[in-house]
């Protein structure tokens, strides 16, 4: 059958809109575009390799997955925080207002994270936080659109106060940066600490993220307690670690800590950080099937070894792809999308993840030894741990 000129200028007109997407049904993820994920992470300073370890483990998670979420493209935004909390309403800013990002990742420094997760609230954005730790994140502060897939930092701070108690340990002497992460996760080890009978006879603390430890050396050694409980993490670590060895104290005083103090770290630890007890929600040689294939594509992906970090940015795009699956696609479906990811069951490298009401991960806390180039688990400190109560109100 012949056609008229308009009826084919109509049906060139269709083509072109179809071409475009104009005309795809609403929720085909051609119409949808690429969704855009917005990655605010440290890429200087202390944090720099912690920051770049989220970010392959989200892109790793995401290859996994074809390359693509809900059968969407990704853009990825990506800006530097630089672990400054002062420039960090600007940076998150700058991904919401200009780049229009669908979802916020980030970030690593709790002080950080708390003024993207006010700005994210402020603009109901939502916010995946793939590392710090701010125990009021998901205590008082938290919010239908903010989901954590790391922990909260009293959580391994807690599992280390119970294990020294349970080591007949009476006195500790804690020592960190003094800004949130640090004050929570001795926090932590304190109040399981003393309710297990020892006693933290001296707090000390430092401006992050200064590392000139020589005078709390000093005066850790006079103090002589039965251990020492540290956090620090990324480069502040290593620096700590071989200077608490080079100063001989780890022959008399057991130095303690969080994962983080030799996590991504022990290659240029070495020798220093040998022996170490540390708590965390990962181990590398975590015996189970997911991680055994995490950490193969890792490598194979990077060429280099996989940490905590790495894990924590895996499971911030399994969660995400959890919610956009439910929805098709649709970060329109906002509701829906938050029910499915309150409800996930990740099967992570670390073992299985579920999400608390304040949607913060209750997960095992490892007991782990540095062993060689290892964070060997040897125990598990605390099973299912999840954060007590703090005044969430969702
Ligand atoms: C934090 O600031 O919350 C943090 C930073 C590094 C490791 C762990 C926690």
């Amino acid at each position: 059958m012949r056609k008229s000129g308009s009826m084919l200028r109509r049906l060139g007109a269709v083509a072109a809109m179809v071409a475009a997407g104009v005309l795809l049904p609403g929720g085909s993820a051609l119409a949808q575009g690429k969704l855009k994920v917005g990655l605010m992470l440290p890429y200087t300073g202390t944090y720099a390799a912690l920051g770049n370890a989220i970010t392959n483990g989200f892109k790793l998670a995401v290859a996994e997955n074809g390359g693509k979420v809900a059968g969407r493209d990704i853009d990825y935004f990506t800006v530097d925080d630089e672990s400054d909390p002062a420039k960090a309403p600007e940076n998150a800013n700058k991904l919401i207002k200009r780049d229009q990002v669908d979802v916020l990742v980030g970030t690593v420094h709790s002080g950080v994270a708390l003024a993207m997760a006010k700005v994210a609230r402020d603009n109901n954005t939502l916010l995946i936080i793939p590392n710090a730790g701010a125990d009021d994140i998901t205590g008082p502060l938290c919010a239908a659109n903010i989901f954590r897939t790391s922990f909260s930092n009293s959580q391994p701070g807690i599992a280390m106060g119970k294990v020294m108690a349970e080591q007949k340990k009476k006195t500790a002497v804690t020592l960190t940066w003094d800004y949130a992460a640090g004050k929570e996760s001795v926090g932590g080890f304190k109040e399981a600490f003393e309710a297990g009978g020892g006693k933290v006879v001296k707090e000390l603390f430092l401006p992050f993220p200064q590392v000139e430890f020589q005078s709390y050396l000093t005066e850790i050694a006079a103090l002589k307690p039965d251990v020492v409980y540290v956090f620090f993490a990324g480069g502040g670590a290593v620096k700590f670690v071989k200077d608490y060895a080079a100063a001989g104290l780890p022959k008399t005083i057991p130095l303690v800590g969080p994962g983080f103090l030799t996590d991504g770290t022990l290659e240029a630890q070495g020798e220093a950080a040998q022996g170490l007890l540390t708590t965390l929600h990962y181990g590398d040689g975590l015996k189970n099937p997911k991680n055994d294939a995490f950490r193969a594509a890792y490598t194979k992906a990077y060429k280099i070894e996989p940490d905590v970090y790495a894990v924590q940015g895996y499971d911030a795009a399994q969660l995400l792809i959890v919610g956009m699956n439910a929805v098709k696609g649709d970060v329109s479906k906002r509701a829906e999308m938050v029910k499915a990811m309150e409800g996930a069951k990740l099967d992570s490298p670390r073992g299985s993840l579920a999400l608390s009401k304040g949607h913060n991960p209750i997960h095992d806390i490892y007991l782990r030894k540095v062993e060689g180039k290892e964070n060997k688990v040897v125990g598990v400190a605390v099973k299912n741990l999840t954060d007590p109560p703090r005044g969430c109100k969702l």
